[in-house]
């Protein structure tokens, strides 16, 4: 459709068309989303819920919020609708080395950490909130590194978990654009990347053999197979959830360290947070905790 100006306004028309959600159904909305992902939607993202849910809606032909409320609630395609929902309303933003700081402090703690973290029988890092992956694959590149500085040839894992399949469907595929690559330095975009076309850059397969990827929620941690972590990262992930959740979160995440494994966190996201598993890590640049060992108890 075109204006007189010759301009397009069906975009402009379809805005205009969205129904109003009135303040009960937005606190329906903020439960379920709460219950079910822990996401925090406050009274100021009421528009973004609206506008998020209201292009979906459209898309699928669903009449009003309410049909689509019963929709991702209940019946036989509830669970495949939800996933689309949860997908477009999950913040994704994430870099390579997103936090050169708390990634340089992961390298420190592999080659320098009493007992020696890279003797162990296998080095296992866990990404929670990984999104599209380059959080895990960043993980990836700074174990090899380690090992090499060490001249060691020693086996490890890296597992990428977030709540959104699309975003683990592209982490798994493992091709990035190049926009995706600025935040590496030459050398690692060649060490760790095949260029398959102008723009596509895939990730070596060595690195990728390395990296796992799966669906979890972290609101069911009890559930999740990861035990013995060397090195935990969960990076802009926790600012989504209130405050006592985060707690519950990282509690279950101490759980799941080997003693002397390290917790990587973004800085600032927990405060007035302690456990008696864990031992902060002096640092002004990263928020980090070491699991103690157990003969230190
Ligand atoms: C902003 S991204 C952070 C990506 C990466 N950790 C980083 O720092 O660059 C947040 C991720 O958390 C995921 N997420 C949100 N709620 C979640 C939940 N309840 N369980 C697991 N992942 C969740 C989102 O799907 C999204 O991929």
């Amino acid at each position: 459709m075109a204006n007189s100006d010759g301009q397009q306004t069906e975009g402009l028309w379809s805005l205009k068309s969205l129904p109003q959600m009135d303040d009960k159904e937005f606190i329906r909305w903020q439960d379920l989303l709460e219950k079910r992902t822990g996401m925090n939607l406050p009274v100021e993202r009421k528009v973004f819920l609206q506008t998020s849910l209201g292009i979906r809606m459209r898309e699928i032909g669903c009449p009003s919020y309410q049909a689509y409320f019963d929709m991702v609630a209940k019946g036989a395609k509830a669970m495949v609708e939800w996933t689309v929902l949860v997908d477009r309303l999950t913040v994704q933003e994430t870099r390579f080395y997103r936090d050169e700081d708390a990634f340089n402090l992961v390298k420190d703690y592999l080659c320098t950490r009493p007992p020696h973290a890279l003797t162990q029988k296998s080095i296992e890092a866990w990404s929670v909130g990984c999104s599209t992956g380059e959080e895990p694959y960043t993980l990836a590149m700074i174990i090899e590194e380690a090992l090499e500085a060490e001249k060691l040839k020693g086996y490890y894992g890296v597992t990428g978990t977030d709540i959104s399949i699309p975003a683990l469907a592209k982490a798994r595929a493992a091709v990035y654009p190049a926009r995706k690559l600025v935040t590496l330095n030459q050398e690692r975009k060649d060490k760790y990347f095949n260029q398959l076309t102008g723009n596509e850059f895939a990730v070596v397969p060595r690195l990728k053999e390395r990296v796992c990827f799966s669906r979890v929620n972290v609101l069911e941690l009890k559930d999740a197979p990861m035990h013995g972590m060397t090195v935990i990262f969960c990076q802009n992930l926790l600012i989504y959830f209130k405050r006592w959740r985060r707690k519950e979160i990282l509690n279950r995440l101490a759980e799941r360290l080997v003693p002397g494994g390290l917790l990587v966190l973004g800085q600032g996201e927990i405060v007035d947070w302690h456990n008696p598993l864990l031992e902060r890590i002096p640092s002004d640049n990263t928020l980090a905790f070491i699991r103690h060992n157990e003969r230190d108890n």
